[in-house]
């Protein structure tokens, strides 16, 4: 047997990066929030900061798409794949500079997209701003670009591919020195430094310079699909293959099993986006395609969750009992909802009905939130006591936090889905658009009520997390992982 001494995870891991990474994520997450609940205070016509137009709810819409997405997830995938990288490569991140100098760059970038959103179109005014865009040809808009979650203004996107590019550099050398087959968690990470990458570039430069018409449509369509698919799935999936058999103590179930969701999602998955345009001039053979190739990733998806299911089983009391578990669970149980609600929304007959309502909404909802924000949530409870090298100050704000996230989102989600059934029967019938917004009413007010439940949850959390760091650390206190 070798006497060669393997290093313990973390002597690898930089915490400090970790728990930068997670805050930074939870402040993006809270002034996303809030962009969220003013753009339903506006619906329901309770604007708070009516007449201000730098704060006006269609700005801060942007800021809440991007908010969650570049500030939150991203922010937190990289506080978590700190910690799981070099755990399981046992080699440390390509550069401890590079590491900080990424934290840094990412927070000006998230920072620098949403003053873009917000003061964007201000700027355009201005003459010398005219001259310049004039003088080197550049895209009138200095703010917000036409397509949804590639809003990023122009002069930042170069800057966010280039921070990809050194993510994916810093994280990939560990993986290249590992000798041995890799775990299927860093098969997801792998892909997902490769496709984040590339899905970026195809938003934000093809569709902008280089396309038009129903090509850029199409493109614009796999590009906002692929962020969530290619970027927010397998990191996320990534992550539940590592955190779940941790805690549990107990390896995945089936490993063949959990080849057969990457390679599924892999093949599959970059071909569904066309699915968000059905029903538009865009050549129905793709948007057959895209019909059968979703049906295909559902299958997929059936996979997965029976592998994390059969995982579980015997110990499904932790589910109750273990909060990190019960995140990740109650995620996954979302996760199947999610796919079995796309299940109906893909084929063309529901689309008649409910394409441009708010079921599409309530469905981002129940994957974003319900899903992926939930198993971040999970792995954040799981790590901060470790990274503390504390317990939580209070077992009943975590328990708080849970509820009122889950019941949250589950209400916020029925009540959008079941609002687009009702504003797509509106139109179908000819009645005029005023009936559908009047009839909306009520199901946006719950839209408030249930995200200040979301947001009420999100207080817990923080102000569980605050009084956990001050509570003064125990004599031993120790930052290894009980795995
Ligand atoms: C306080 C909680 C939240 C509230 C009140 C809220 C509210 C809203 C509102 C009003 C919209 C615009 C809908 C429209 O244009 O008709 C929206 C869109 C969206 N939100 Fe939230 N949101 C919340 C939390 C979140 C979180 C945490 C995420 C993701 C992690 C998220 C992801 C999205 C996405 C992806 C969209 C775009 C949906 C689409 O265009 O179909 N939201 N949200």
């Amino acid at each position: 047997m070798s006497t060669q001494t393997i290093p313990r995870g973390e002597e690898l891991v930089e915490l400090k990066l970790v728990k930068y990474h997670l805050v930074a994520s939870l402040i993006f997450l809270g002034a996303a929030m809030l962009a969220g609940l003013l753009m339903a205070l506006q619906l329901v016509h309770w604007n708070p900061l009516q007449g201000w137009e730098l704060l006006s709810p269609g700005r801060w819409r942007m800021v809440h798409t991007n908010g969650v997405a570049y500030g939150f997830l991203a922010n937190a995938f990289l506080g978590a794949l700190y910690w799981v990288v070099p755990r399981l490569t046992l080699h440390r991140v390509y550069s401890r500079a590079l590491s900080w100098f990424i934290f840094w760059a990412w927070q000006a970038i998230v920072a620098l997209t949403v003053v873009g959103l917000i003061w964007g179109p201000s700027w355009q005014t201005a003459s010398w701003v005219q001259e310049l865009a004039q003088r080197w040809n550049l895209p009138m808009s200095l703010g917000a670009q036409g397509l949804e979650w590639g809003e990023t203004p122009f002069w930042i996107d170069p800057v966010a591919l280039l921070g990809l590019f050194l993510v994916a550099v810093n994280f990939v050398s560990p993986v290249m020195k590992t000798k041995g087959p890799l775990y299927v968690t860093l098969w997801y990470f792998l892909a997902a430094f490769v496709w984040t990458f590339l899905t970026y570039a195809m938003g934000n430069l093809l569709t902008e310079y280089h396309l038009t018409g129903t090509s850029a449509g199409a493109v614009g369509g796999l590009f906002i699909h692929d962020l969530v698919g290619l970027f927010v799935t397998p990191l996320g999936w990534g992550l539940m293959y590592y955190f779940v058999p941790i805690i549990l103590r107990k390896p995945i179930w089936s490993h063949g099993l959990s080849l057969v969701g990457f390679w599924g999602l892999a093949f599959f998955y970059p071909l569904s986006g066309i699915h968000h345009f059905l029903y538009t001039p865009i050549p129905m053979f793709l948007q057959y395609g895209s019909v059968i190739s979703t049906i295909a990733v559902e299958l997929v998806v059936t996979t997965v969750i029976i592998n994390f299911m059969a995982t579980v089983w015997g110990q499904g009391r932790m589910i109750y009992t273990n909060l990190p578990i019960r995140w990740f669970y109650t995620g996954m149980v979302f996760y199947f909802l999610t796919c079995l609600q796309c299940a109906l929304q893909v084929t063309l007959t529901f689309q008649k009905l409910i394409h441009f309502t708010d079921w599409v909404v309530g469905h981002a909802h129940l994957v974003m939130f319900g899903v992926f924000t939930m198993w971040l949530f999970g792995i954040m409870t799981y790590l901060f006591p470790v990274i503390l090298g504390r317990p939580w100050y209070s077992r009943q704000l975590a328990e708080w936090h849970f509820w009122l996230s889950a019941a949250g989102v589950f209400v916020m989600s029925a009540d959008l889905i079941l609002a687009g059934v009702f504003q797509g029967f509106w139109w179908a019938s000819l009645q005029p658009w005023d009936v559908s917004i009047t009839g909306s009413q009520p199901f946006w007010v719950l839209r408030v009520f249930a995200g200040l439940a979301m947001f009420g949850g999100f207080l817990c959390f923080v102000w569980n997390l605050y009084k956990t760091w001050c509570e003064p650390a125990p004599a031993t206190a120790t930052a290894a992982a009980p795995a």
